[in-house]
């Protein structure tokens, strides 16, 4: 899907550093998958911890902790199988993560996000702040967008 976006070098490129597996979001419990029968067809991590998207190979340490009262949450990982777009899966990844960064006590989230998924996050509320290029494999990079959103409470104040 990220085709027409991003060149094949660029996407071959990104694949394993940027989209790649963070055993990290699993270990934690803040990885949301959807399945079809028994088929993952979308998922997405929402995160405590300091990386904004990226794969684990190529960290040694476990990812520092965020603090919930000064910092932004993560999601990370956003992923929906091409022949389920547009359905409504992303939509509902989402509102998952939303709702559970809600409940950790977050009130802001930040997201290093692809160029194709800026419809979304604008309908979701987002507000785009930076774009920037992150380095790949050889002398290929790839332009992404940093946005961000504030979070609103429960009224209870659940946290
Ligand atoms: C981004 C992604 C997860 C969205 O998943 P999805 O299940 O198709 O999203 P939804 O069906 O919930 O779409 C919600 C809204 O987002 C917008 N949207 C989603 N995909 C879009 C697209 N390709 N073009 C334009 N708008 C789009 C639309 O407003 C859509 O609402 P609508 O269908 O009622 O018009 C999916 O496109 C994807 O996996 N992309 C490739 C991987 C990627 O780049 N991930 C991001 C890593 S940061």
């Amino acid at each position: 899907m990220q085709r027409g976006t991003y060149s094949q070098a660029q996407i071959q490129a990104a694949l394993g550093p940027v989209f790649g597996v963070d055993d990290q979001l699993i270990e934690d419990g803040t990885y949301f998958v959807v399945e079809d029968e028994s088929k993952i067809v979308g998922c997405v991590g929402w995160s405590y911890r300091k990386s904004l998207f990226g794969g684990n190979s190529e960290r040694n340490e476990p990812d520092p902790l965020l603090d919930f009262k000064t910092d932004s949450a993560r999601v990370r990982a956003f992923f929906v199988d091409p022949a389920y777009a547009r359905q409504g899966i992303g939509s509902a990844l989402m509102m998952g993560c939303e709702n559970a960064l809600r409940t950790m006590g977050f009130t802001r989230v930040e997201i290093s996000a692809t160029l194709i998924v800026e419809p979304l996050y604008s309908k979701f509320g987002y507000k785009f702040f930076e774009h920037y290029e992150i380095a790949l494999k050889g002398a290929e990079s790839m332009k992404v967008v940093k946005i961000t959103k504030e979070i609103e409470q429960d009224q209870n104040g659940v946290g």
